[in-house]
């Protein structure tokens, strides 16, 4: 049998008193969109955060492809395969918006190519990058500047430096919050063309009713930090644990 490409087993993060993820023993696996769902303060963030290294865990371990990842830096697990969308402090202000992408799908491409394959490794850095601008709909700003796009333009941006680092495992955090109605479809379709892929594993913290049921294969309910419920969608939203009144009240509110 396969190992789960991520696992979280009994995985915990405390702040103080504060248990914020509560011993939550989680798998998920390649080809499928997880929705993680749940009530404000209920964890998901954290848990993410844990995941992807930015929080220490307390207690409990975090598994990629079987390995112990736990004490690992973000770096190493960004390297590894984690990924989260990328910080756009991380940018070259003075750089356009496509030499930013090119650094970054680069940077990808040359891990471990030879010397010998650089004119071939050019070319298919530069049309790996255009087809990353296609997918997010920036190719008409590719030469202005970072600082120049607007916050959904930075968004999106953000979300072409995760396309160019194809990672194993995507993270998506509440994707289209603060987004307009004209940006937010680029995203959900980035995120849907990700599904079905059998070689992905998308995570996905979401409260839109609707976007988790064009996107997710399964959902994960997180309450007060436990691991509340885990099923099909149907399954899930159908359950008491969803109905319960403060989630069913978020739930249906969207
Ligand atoms: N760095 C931190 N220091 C102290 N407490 C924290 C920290 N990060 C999160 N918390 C607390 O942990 C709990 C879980 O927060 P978290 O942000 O993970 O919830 P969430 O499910 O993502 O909520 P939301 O739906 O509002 O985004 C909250 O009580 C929050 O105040
Ligand atoms: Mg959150």
């Amino acid at each position: 049998m396969h190992p789960a490409i991520l696992e979280t087993r009994n995985l915990t993060a405390r702040f103080g008193g504060h248990v914020a993820v509560d011993a939550v023993s989680c798998t998920f696996n390649p080809g499928e969109i997880t929705a993680i769902v749940g009530p404000n303060g209920a964890g998901k963030t954290t848990y993410f955060n844990v995941i992807s290294g930015q929080v220490p865990a307390s207690a409990g371990a975090v598994f990629l492809a079987g390995r112990d990842i736990t004490r690992w830096s973000v770096a190493r697990r960004a390297q590894a395969g984690l990924g989260r969308a990328f910080q756009l402090t991380n940018l070259f202000p003075n750089l356009s918006v496509f030499e930013n992408l090119r650094l970054v799908v680069q940077a990808r491409q040359r891990k471990g190519a030879r010397l010998l394959q650089r004119a071939d490794s050019d070319h298919s850095v530069l049309s790996a990058t255009q087809e990353v601008f296609e997918r997010v709909r920036l190719t008409p700003k590719a030469d202005q500047l970072v600082t120049e796009l607007t916050h959904g333009d930075q968004r999106k941006l953000e979300f072409g430096f995760l396309a160019a680092l194809d990672p194993v495992v995507f993270m998506f955090d509440e994707p289209t919050a603060g987004m307009s109605a004209d940006d937010a479809p680029v995203i959900l379709e980035m995120i849907a063309s990700l599904r079905g892929d059998p070689a992905k594993t998308v995570l996905l913290v979401e409260h839109k009713l609707d976007v988790i049921r064009t996107l997710a294969d399964r959902i994960i309910v997180l309450n007060n930090g436990v691991l509340a419920a885990d099923g099909a969608p149907a399954d899930v939203i159908a359950s008491d644990v969803v109905q319960d009144a403060y989630l069913g009240r978020t739930l249906a509110d969207v």
